[in-house]
Parts: C-alpha cells; sequence; structure tokens
C-alpha cells in the first residue's frame, strides 16, 4: 500500500525533502542527500537530534536510549526514530561529512545461506531486489517480520570503488549470536532459506579511503569482524591501493572466540602485504593452545606493537563499546589525528 508523503523544511535554510509516512526523517533525508548527522540509525547514540518547529511526527520507538526526558520536553526528536504525519519543519545543523556516497536504497531481500564461523558467529547472504552499492566498512539495517524496529549490520563482502557504477546484489553480514537478543536470535533460529526481509542501506561513516596514502591498521572486537573483514578485502581489491600494508587485529574474550585469518588468507598477495594478530583477554598463563596469540587488549595490543607510528596509519575499528574508547583513549595519548581514525560505534 502506498504511504502518504510530507514535505520536510529545514528552518533557515533553502533546503527541503519528501520524506514517506513509513520511512524515518534520517533516512529519508540521506535518500535526498542531505547531510543529516548520526552514527547508529537504532535510537541508541543520540547523534541525530533534531528540533520540532512545526507540524506533528511519530516515534518509531518512544523509549529510544538516544533522547533524555530533558530533550523531549524541548521538542527534540531523533531523526532515526522519527515518522512525519504531516508537512514538518525541522531546526537542524547539518554537517558535510555525513553526505552519502550512495543514497541508501530501501530494498526487499531473500536470505539465501548461513555458514558457521565460530560458536557463536555466523555468516548470512542475502540476494537484494534491486542492487545495493556501498562502500567497504559499511552497515545496512535489516527489518525481520515480527521484530520491533530493524537492527544494523556490518556488510563483510567488498563494497564498491571508486569509478565503479554496477553495484551488485548479494550482501554479506557476519553477525554474534547475543544471548537474549531479539533479532540475532530471529537470523540465527527462524530464518528459512528463501524468507524475505527488508533491507535499507548503506549507512555508516568508517568506510574504506581508497584515496589515501597510509598503511592501514584494522582492529575488530568481537561482532565487529564484518566491517573490518569488508575494509581488508576492499584494500586487497582496489588496483589504487596495491602498494599498502594492512595489520589486521582481532581481540578475542577466549580461544574459542578468535576468528578472520582465514578469511584474510585467500586475499590476493595478503603474505606479502598483510599480518593477523589475535590478542586474547580471557586466556590464562595456563593455556597452551595462545601459539602466535597476544594475551589482553587490542587496545594495549596495537599501542605496544606500533607505538608513535601509529601517527602514520589509518585506522579502522569496529567492536564493543568498551574496546572502542579504551582505543580511542590510547589513540589519544599516543597524537593519533583523529581524522585517520574511522569507526562506527556498535550498539
Ligand atoms: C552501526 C552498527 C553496526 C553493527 N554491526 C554489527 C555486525 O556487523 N555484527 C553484529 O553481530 N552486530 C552488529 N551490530 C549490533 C546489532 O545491530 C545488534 O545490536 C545486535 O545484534 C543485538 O541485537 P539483538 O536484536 O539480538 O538484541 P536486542 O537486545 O533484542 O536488540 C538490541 C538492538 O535493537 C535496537 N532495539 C531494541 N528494541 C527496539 C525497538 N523497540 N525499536 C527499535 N529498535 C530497537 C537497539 O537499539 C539495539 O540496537 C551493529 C550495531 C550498529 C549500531
Ligand atoms: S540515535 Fe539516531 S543515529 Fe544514533
Amino acid at each position: 500500500m502506498s504511504q502518504a508523503v510530507h514535505t520536510i523544511q529545514l528552518a533557515g535554510t533553502d533546503q527541503s525533502f519528501f520524506c514517506a509516512e513509513n520511512d524515518t526523517l534520517l533516512r529519508a533525508a540521506l535518500r535526498s542527500g542531505i547531510a543529516f548527522p548520526y552514527e547508529c540509525n537504532v535510537g541508541s547514540c543520540g547523534n541525530c537530534k533534531f528540533e520540532l518547529l512545526e507540524g506533528v511526527m511519530a516515534s518509531c520507538w518512544p523509549e529510544a536510549p538516544g533522547l533524555s526526558d530533558k530533550d523531549r520536553a524541548r521538542n527534540r526528536g531523533l531523526g532515526c526514530q522519527s515518522r512525519p504525519t504531516g508537512p514538518l519543519q525541522i531546526k537542524l545543523r547539518t554537517s558535510d561529512k555525513y553526505a552519502p556516497q550512495f543514497p541508501p536504497v530501501r530494498t526487499s531481500a531473500k536470505f539465501i545461506a548461513s555458514r558457521v564461523i565460530t560458536h557463536d558467529l555466523s555468516e548470512f547472504t542475502f540476494q537484494t531486489e534491486s542492487p545495493l552499492p556501498f562502500l567497504s566498512g559499511q552497515y545496512a539495517l535489516i527489518q525481520m517480520d515480527s521484530i520491533a524496529g530493524p537492527r544494523a549490520y556490518s556488510m563483510s563482502n567488498v563494497g564498491m570503488f571508486s569509478g565503479e557504477t554496477q553495484a551488485g546484489n548479494l550482501i554479506e553480514f557476519q553477525v554474534r549470536r547475543v544471548p537474549g537478543g531479539h533479532g540475532s536470535a530471529h537470523l540465527f533460529d527462524h530464518l528459512k532459506p528463501g524468507a524475505v526481509v527488508e533491507i535499507d542501506g548503506p549507512y555508516g561513516m568508517a568506510y574504506l579511503r581508497e584515496s589515501v596514502e597510509r598503511d592501514i591498521l584494522c582492529i575488530a572486537g568481537g561482532s565487529g569482524l564484518a566491517p573490518m573483514i569488508s575494509i581488508a578485502r576492499g584494500a586487497f581489491s582496489s588496483p589504487r591501493m596495491a602498494g599498502r600494508k594492512l595489520s589486521f587485529f582481532y581481540g578475542a574474550r577466549a580461544l574459542q572466540d578468535v576468528c578472520g585469518l582465514d578469511m584474510l588468507q585467500t586475499l590476493p598477495n595478503w603474505q606479502d602485504r598483510g599480518t593477523y594478530q589475535a590478542v586474547v583477554s580471557g586466556a590464562t598463563e595456563a593455556d597452551t593452545l595462545l601459539d602466535g596469540y597476544l594475551r589482553g587488549f587490542a587496545h594495549d595490543a596495537v599501542a605496544q606493537t606500533f607505538g608513535e607510528r601509529l601517527q602514520q596509519m589509518e585506522i579502522y575499528f569496529a567492536g564493543p563499546a568498551l574496546m572502542g574508547q579504551s582505543l580511542l583513549k590510547t589513540l589519544i595519548d599516543l597524537k593519533v589525528p583523529m581524522d585517520q581514525v574511522h569507526f562506527d560505534q556498535f550498539y
């Protein structure tokens, strides 16, 4: 059934965009090329806040943690959770860095197959009805039947390169089963090959910078494997990046969680250009299987391995919030310029 579409005017500017009643302000703005600031797209980070000046809107998730009671009292909303019910005027400070390289596409997708990676991490392959162009490192939203709200998952396959115009229809995600989690349980336990979901993407700012001439450091923790594998695949497939070296660190809690190396070893010239280091935080002195692995945390391991050489690297990371915070502190302490550091926080 077709949905009513409304005009959203950005106060104090000549910018406006159309938003359907079943879309969100953030996603519709990005589809129109408007640089609406955001990060998670799932109501948690609060980066997509705006102020409603005129009109009436609805919220997909009124209790979303990204909005405080004070925000609500001040007529603020989250772009990623707000739907129009009529024309709106909103106050928003756009920022060029959020201008989408590829406007997000909303398409149905068929679940093809899954593949086990570790005891709690699997890869899920979908075929989208419409091509979905993305850059390596970006994520998409999956809306599953019977699950309230979409879930954000990063693509693990290689994205588009500069100059490429033809996007593919196959899309892969690597998802960790979260204890008690509704969306991940649905993927692991209920989705059967042939089932149809809605996929909306691409989103995210932590994509591969092809034109930067620095060596690359990828740091993945836990469920952050997918975007880092996509970045590595992109770096080893892009003709513009042929001279670049790549170091890949994987932070795991236990030995059974370590993964990723088999995927990297299939990349052309991995032996010459790539190195892989697993870092296990829960390992004890008694663990005898730690051959080649480091004990401890990924942020300490990269600081000890590279020290101030991190200042000359292009750094991408993904994983749990705690890892991200520790890593950022380490990089700031080592005076790494922040425009060389790329991440989308997982929530
Ligand atoms: C940018 C980004 C990229 C990510 N990439 C990956 C990845 O590659 N692999 C991976 O395993 N995980 C990834 N995640 C985490 C993933 O999106 C889920 O949070 C995780 O799988 C847990 O989901 P769940 O449904 O199992 O748990 P639940 O606890 O059921 O749900 C948690 C998530 O759902 C949202 N949510 C909960 N209730 C509602 C509601 N009523 N309406 C709307 N939203 C709701 C929350 O914001 C939260 O994101 C990513 C997260 C982000 C933000
Ligand atoms: S809360 Fe909307 S982008 Fe994070």
